[in-house]
């Protein structure tokens, strides 16, 4: 068996252990490479996991296309999650539209009305949820588990794809000839709001096309952190 048979057969189990610890399961899925990977994956084996995304209005126009082909693409309905209109409101007439690049204080509070608030929705009365976090991705996750009691939303946590690699996430990719998001043939590894994400120049770090004017320490969104509050 190959070794990327070898990881598909160890995600798999991991998820099937899942549905059977944690039912009801959810996946969160930004349409990064991994979470197609993923969404791949729980098709082919159907496994009775449903999924959403985090719309949070300012995504890149390419995201929205990925959204619409697996939408047309698999059977799992894709549900989309949008922010609270009144927060986005008052944080946009408090701060302006582009707020988030004053300090990090205003951007996790952004990222606070736009993903942090409608993940805990989207939550709501699961047991467990799957991301498609990878160790190598960064500094920050590095103690990461494959499963892990999630104290800020209260439910199991599973990260499927944690050990894999990224040559191995485009491997499967390109054999399932999975689509992905156009941006990443951009040099944009990572993906997220389109203001907030640029392309690397070879040789630099994945991630370093996210919230580029901030430290590789502080590159978390909430949706991943203990520090998710909203601003006073
Ligand atoms: S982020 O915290 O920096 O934005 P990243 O883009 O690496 O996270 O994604 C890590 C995991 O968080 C994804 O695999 C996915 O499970 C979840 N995630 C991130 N953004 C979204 C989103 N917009 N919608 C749903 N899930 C998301
Ligand atoms: Fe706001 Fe940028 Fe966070 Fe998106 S990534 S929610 S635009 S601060």
């Amino acid at each position: 068996m190959s070794k990327l048979q070898q990881r598909v057969e160890q995600a798999v189990t991991v998820l099937f252990e899942t549905v059977h610890d944690y039912s009801p399961v959810t996946f969160a899925n930004s349409l990064g490479a991994e979470d197609m990977v993923l969404t791949d994956i729980l098709d082919r084996n159907h496994l009775d996991i449903d999924m959403f995304s985090l719309d949070t209005g300012r995504l890149p126009q390419e995201t929205y296309d990925l959204m619409q082909t697996v939408r047309e693409r698999y059977k799992t309905p894709l549900r989309i999650y949008f922010p609270n209109v009144k927060q986005v409101e008052t944080y946009v007439a408090e701060h302006g539209i582009n707020g988030f690049y004053e300090s990090i204080e205003l951007r996790k509070a952004c990222c606070f009305v736009r993903k942090v608030e409608p993940l805990r929705r989207a939550l709501q009365g699961k047991r467990a949820w799957v991301t498609g976090m990878r160790r190598e991705q960064a500094p920050t996750r590095s103690n990461l588990k494959v499963s892990i009691f999630d104290g800020d939303n209260g439910i199991q946590k599973v990260s499927p794809l944690l050990e894999w690699s990224n040559a191995e996430v485009w491997e499967y990719l390109k054999h399932y000839e999975v689509p992905y998001n156009k941006l990443h043939d951009k040099f944009y590894p990572s993906i997220g709001c389109a203001p907030c994400t640029r392309a690397i120049t070879p040789g630099e770090d994945i991630r370093s096309g996210r919230w580029w004017w901030e430290d590789a320490e502080t590159k978390e969104c909430g949706l991943h952190t203990h520090k998710a509050v909203p601003l006073k």
